[in-house]
Formats: C-alpha cells, structure tokens, sequence
C-alpha cells in the first residue's frame, strides 16, 4: 500500500510571527522542484496568521496548530477553541504530543475529548503516542502505547481516520539528539499499525500515516524513512533552521 509521506515541523514555543514571515520567506526559496511528500508547519497559535499569510502562494504547505482545547468556548482563561483555529484555516492540529502529556498534564482522556473536539471541527489530526525510558525499560512499551491509542481514539471513527496521522515519539529521543534505531523505530511503527487494524480492520490500518519523531535530523531522515512502515516525520529542533527542515523532506522523500 502507497501511503504519501508527511513531515510536519513542530516549532514548539519558539518563533513568533516575524520569525516565522522570515522562515517561510527562506524555506520556500529552498524548496525547488516537484513535492512528493506533504509538508505541514505548525507554529504557536500567535504566529499562526502570519504564517497564513506567508504560505498563501506555496501550494502544498500548510498550516497546524500545536494544541487546542477540548472545549466550544466560554469561561476557560488562555485556550484556544477549534472553531477559531478554523476560522483563521488552520487545517491540521497536533494533540497528545508529549510535552502536553508530562507538562501540562494532559491525560488519554483529555487528548480523546480534544481528538472528538477537532474532528468535530473538521481539523485534521496529528496524534502523538510514545513511551518513556522508564516504560520502555521496565518492559511496558506496547501495553503503554496500545493503552495511550484505545483510549485515545475512542469515538473516533474510520472515517474520521483517514484524516489522521499518528506520531509515534519515544520520549526519550526528543529534543535528546538520541534517535530510535531504525529497527526500534520500525518495531514500534508496526506494533502501533497492528493495534490499528484490531481496533479499525487492515484496510484502515493500511492506509494511516505514521510519522516518527525524536530527534530527527538531515542525515538520519533517509535510513528512518526507508522502514515500510514510517511514513513521514515530527520535527522539533531540526525544523527551526529552513535549510535543515528541507534537507530532511528532501532526504526523506521518495524521488521524483
Ligand atoms: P526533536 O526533533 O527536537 O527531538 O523534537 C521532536 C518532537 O517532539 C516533535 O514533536
């Protein structure tokens, strides 16, 4: 089954929005030639009309929010709804990135009644899962990450599935310059297609793209992206710099 890969950049809480005209500006200068991956850049909320705005003429890039909230509107101080990500054309929102999960104490039930929120709203999802050294250690990485996707996709239907994209990121490879081997990777994207297809049949589990994260850089992208089942990566650091942000799609991509 062909599945078109997606690297997405995470910018975390860095580049507000003259960065971010600044980058685009760059990044699309550098990007030459015919895609053959998609390209999602999700900014703070902030800096998310500017990069509207930068990215009206680059077709095949764009937009994503880093988090919502799991509510319409009304009296919750410092969130953001889904319906204004839409109004401003937000297509695509990251929920359940682990920053969220050991910072801000998101659990698996508030990720699944964001995941509900935004498809309500017809955003696209990027829905992160992955397991700590400890977890991993001690034995626990499937039963984490199968728990972390039942009780994150609960409700969420097959048809809401195919405009989602699951990003597996061990913990312990963010922002740590340790990446998964590829076979860790490989191992891990296969378990969490497996637990797709008894939770939606092969069918669904065929067709979902699974993006790795963790300290993805230009020249690990190509070995990453060659195991069947990774399908596109979650950049943190390696995607503030627009040139290393196009090494790595064009590393990682399938030629022309
Ligand atoms: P790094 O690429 O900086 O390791 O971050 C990965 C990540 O958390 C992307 O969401």
């Amino acid at each position: 089954m062909y599945r078109r890969p997606i690297f997405a950049a995470n910018w975390k809480m860095n580049k507000g929005p003259s960065d971010t005209e600044s980058f685009v500006k760059s990044f699309l200068s550098k990007l030459t030639g015919r895609q053959t991956s998609d390209i999602v850049i999700a900014a703070p909320f902030i800096a998310l009309p500017t990069l509207s705005e930068a990215l009206r003429d680059a077709r095949g890039v764009e937009m994503a929010a880093q988090n919502c909230s799991q509510f319409d509107d009304g009296a919750y101080t410092g969130e953001i709804s889904v319906k204004m990500l839409r109004e401003i054309l937000v297509r695509h929102v990251i929920i359940g990135h682990s920053e969220r999960r050991s910072i801000f104490g998101e659990t698996n039930a508030v990720i699944n009644a964001k995941m509900k929120k935004a498809r309500e709203a017809g955003l696209k999802l990027i829905f992160c899962i992955g397991e700590t050294l400890e977890e991993r250690n001690a034995g626990q990485l499937e039963s984490i990450l199968r728990s972390q996707i039942t009780e994150g996709l609960d409700g969420i239907t097959p048809s809401d599935m195919e405009d989602t994209v699951v990003a597996y990121e061990p913990v312990w490879a963010i922002g740590t310059g340790v990446t998964a081997t590829a076979e860790q990777a490989q191992e891990a994207h296969a378990f969490v297609r497996s637990v797709i297809s008894d939770l939606y049949g092969p069918e669904v589990a065929g067709k979902l793209r699974i993006q790795y994260g963790g300290s993805v850089k230009p020249n690990n992208a190509a070995e990453l992206m060659a195991c069947p089942d990774i399908d596109g990566a979650l950049i943190g650091g390696a995607s503030l710099d627009a040139q290393s942000f196009v090494d790595i799609i064009s590393n990682g991509s399938p030629a022309n």
